[in-house]
């Protein structure tokens, strides 16, 4: 249970400025002036991705993420580089500014040791007060506003302290309505606390234009942007980035990251390709089981969701005959992912079976197809973005569901294994049984 204060209705002032003060009246469609969608270029291709080009003047956009997962360095960086070309403002009720700077000195060291000189154009607030935000946005005009942390600033107005439900809410409907009557882009960080669902972002997920999620393991260097809402691009899109010492770098080729560090000849590794937006990933999965040595066996996935392992274990055991009955069980997906998607099913199921049976997947193959419960291999989407990446990557075969409707042709230069049930697709992917 939260407490809600009621509150006054919004001051005749702000319902005003989004022109719904009554004197708004029925446009036709072919009269309304449009501005044919001018983004602001951001030099981060990775960010670009997801936002879906760029930034749109007036949109509002929030990024969410675990407290330490780096929203405010991916945010500062951002900053840094659109300041060389438009006023930026970041306000954070977070950090001092002399904390801001000194992130902005090691954000702004280059490859040579050299500290690159701060942008002109780029301010620093520190400040809680939203009304006396306002006060300096109307004298300084950002292009970009930066709010770390949505969490953090307040109404004086209102009763209830700073992130409450209320607060979050009606904060940034102010900042909604700020962005929309100047044409200024907003950008709010909100942290994911334990209680998100009530007090983080999740209640201004709908006040916003775009949702973006910043997430990965804080023990690996690995970091998703993910768009989960997006009034102005494709949504599900991700960017992937890696923390390093300077700051999030990009890391335009995230298969072959995921991929570095493989010993392809180890039983229990199989490599899925998953569609991230419309971006293909290869990623590996392993798979590891181990006699229980209590009564009830565990199953313990990390990177896929426990009820895709717990029916691929159904499978393997019922049509398949694995004698998983006794053994515990461990997925895991390398580098942090998190796969939400079938289509990996069938790189889980070849995983755990390569362990079990102790032979390695064929090293050269992308595993790729949803198991369904009798044992089926179920046709995905999206198969020949899937297979040109595989083949980019240098794989030489892909075991896919046998296409029941032939609708395009397969992709050239890798080698298309049908397979029409998980047994056969197993057949093809483990290599030889070893001679005991
Ligand atoms: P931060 O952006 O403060 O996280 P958030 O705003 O999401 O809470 O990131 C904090 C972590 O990032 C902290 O553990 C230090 C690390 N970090 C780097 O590894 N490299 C860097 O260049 C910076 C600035 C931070
Ligand atoms: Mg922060």
């Amino acid at each position: 249970m939260v407490e809600e204060i009621l509150t006054p209705p919004a001051s005749s002032q702000t319902t005003a400025r989004r022109g719904l003060s009554g004197h708004a009246h029925p446009q036709r469609l072919d009269e309304v002036e449009s501005n044919h969608e001018e983004r602001l270029t951001v030099p981060i291709e990775e960010f670009a991705r997801v936002l879906g080009g760029g930034i749109v003047p007036g949109s509002i956009v929030l990024v969410g993420g675990d407290p330490g997962i780096g929203k405010s360095t991916l945010m500062l960086q951002m900053a840094l580089e659109m300041a060389k070309r438009i006023t930026v403002l970041y306000v954070s009720g977070e950090e001092s500014e002399r904390q801001i700077k000194m992130r902005s000195m090691r954000l702004l060291r280059q490859p040579d040791g050299e500290v690159a000189h701060p942008p002109q154009q780029m301010y620093l607030l520190t400040e809680t007060n939203l009304d006396a935000i306002f006060e300096h946005v109307n004298a300084l005009h950002p292009d970009l506003l930066i709010i770390d942390s949505i969490q953090t600033v307040y109404l004086p107005e209102l009763d209830t302290g700073a992130g409450s439900i209320t607060q979050v809410r009606e904060c940034s409907s102010r900042l909604r309505e700020a962005a929309k009557s100047s044409d200024m882009s907003v950008f709010v960080i909100g942290h994911v606390t334990k209680e998100g669902i009530i007090a983080g972002p999740r209640v201004l997920e709908h006040i916003v234009d775009t949702v973006l999620y910043l997430e990965g393991d804080r023990f690996l260097s690995f970091r998703l942007l993910r768009s989960v809402k997006n009034r102005f691009g494709a949504t599900s899109e991700v960017g992937v980035f890696e923390m390093h010492e300077h700051g999030m770098v990009e890391v335009p080729n995230p298969s072959e990251a995921f991929l570095a560090e493989r010993v392809a000849t180890a039983p229990g590794s199989a490599i899925a390709v998953t569609m991230e937006g419309t971006r293909p990933l290869l990623v590996e999965i392993q798979g590891l089981t181990s006699p229980s040595s209590f009564g009830i066996p565990r199953r313990t996935p990390n990177g896929v969701d426990i009820n895709r392992l717990l029916l691929i274990t159904a499978v393997l055991t019922r049509r398949l005959g694995q004698r998983l009955g006794e053994q515990d069980i461990f997925v895991n997906v390398v580098g942090g992912l998190r796969i939400g998607e079938p289509a990996a099913d069938l790189a889980i199921a070849a995983a755990i079976a390569s362990s079990m049976r102790d032979v390695p997947v064929r090293a050269d193959a992308v595993l790729i197809g949803e198991v369904g419960l009798s044992g089926e291999l179920r046709w995905v989407g999206q198969m020949n973005a899937r297979l040109n990446e595989a083949a980019k990557l240098g794989f030489r075969a892909a075991i896919v569901p046998r296409q029941v409707r032939r609708s395009e042709p397969w992709t050239k230069g890798i080698e298309i294994i049908e397979a029409r049930s998980l047994r056969e697709a197993l057949k093809f992917a483990l290599l030889e049984e070893k001679p005991q």
